[in-house]
């Protein structure tokens, strides 16, 4: 598994607390809510949402996050207005042309997760620009899931799994899940420890399904355009009060032995 921070309490396997989760996952939600309180287009959300963005790559670099995962685009966002769509593809192109190079000299790795198909050719040429450029950075990971849904992605898996089934190369018996995990695109990034929504929803909404499996759930009202270090901060403390099992026991409360 691809958990490497499990301690043994007695039989039972634990987390030890760590002061800063390794992966941190974000659904970056509340950009047109942001915008109509103040009587803004949609699309001014979404760039404040962006400057967000760069707040929060550089308060994850600096509070020392390995893996940062962001909801930037979904599946299902194909249901937007067209003029929406093209206004993130718009944001994402300026993202990527603006940043890329700032990202680099801060040794980001930046992987896009999702489907390329269906995106304007040279947005796909941008994000295997941006994958290539940064690919032996060893400083933050950013994870952008851009066309990303999960259901999609395990699916995806499925097929692959099946078509390797067929052609003999994995035996259906010995299909664990280390051996799933493999065919999924987020195979070499651990599970997120913390995941984070905005804006006050609570749901996932197609994200991360099979990898934020044990993940601590953060819902905070902030709307994502407002997200800074501090909000960041914030869900980090929370991350440290959870007790976390996967499946197992509560750490036994210390002893009076202990306790003296
Ligand atoms: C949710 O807000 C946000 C999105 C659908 C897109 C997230 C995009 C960004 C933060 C900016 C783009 C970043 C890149 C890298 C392209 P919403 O529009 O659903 O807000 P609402 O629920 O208040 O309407």
């Amino acid at each position: 598994m691809k958990r490497d921070r499990t301690a043994m309490r007695g039989d039972v396997a634990c987390e030890e607390a760590p002061d800063v989760p390794r992966h941190v996952a974000i659904i970056m939600d509340g950009n047109g809510r942001w915008a109509a309180k103040r009587g803004l287009p949609r699309l001014e959300g979404h760039r404040r949402g962006v400057e967000a963005l760069r707040r929060t790559v550089r308060a994850a670099i600096e509070l020392d996050i390995r893996f940062l995962t962001i909801y930037s685009f979904s599946s299902e966002n194909w249901r937007r207005p067209a003029q929406e769509i093209g206004d993130l593809f718009g944001l994402l192109r300026i993202f990527v042309r603006r940043d890329l190079a700032d990202l680099h000299a801060r040794s980001v790795r930046v992987l896009f997760i999702g489907s390329r198909e269906g995106l304007p050719p040279d947005i796909a040429g941008l994000l295997a620009e941006a994958e290539n450029l940064t690919r032996d950075n060893k400083g933050l990971t950013l994870v952008v899931a851009f066309n990303y849904g999960a259901r999609q992605e395990i699916l995806a898996a499925a097929r692959a799994v099946a078509e390797a089934a067929l052609r003999r190369r994995i035996e259906p018996g010995t299909i664990d899940e280390k051996a799933f995990e493999a065919f999924l695109e987020t195979a070499d990034i651990p599970d997120p420890d913390l995941l984070i929504r905005t804006s006050g929803e609570q749901r996932l909404s197609n994200f991360l399904l099979w990898q934020a499996a044990y993940a601590e759930l953060v819902f905070m009202p902030v709307l994502w355009p407002d997200f800074d270090r501090a909000a960041l901060e914030g869900a980090l403390l929370e991350f440290k009060r959870r007790d976390r099992r996967f499946g197992g026991l509560a750490a036994p409360a210390p002893s009076l032995k202990e306790r003296a």
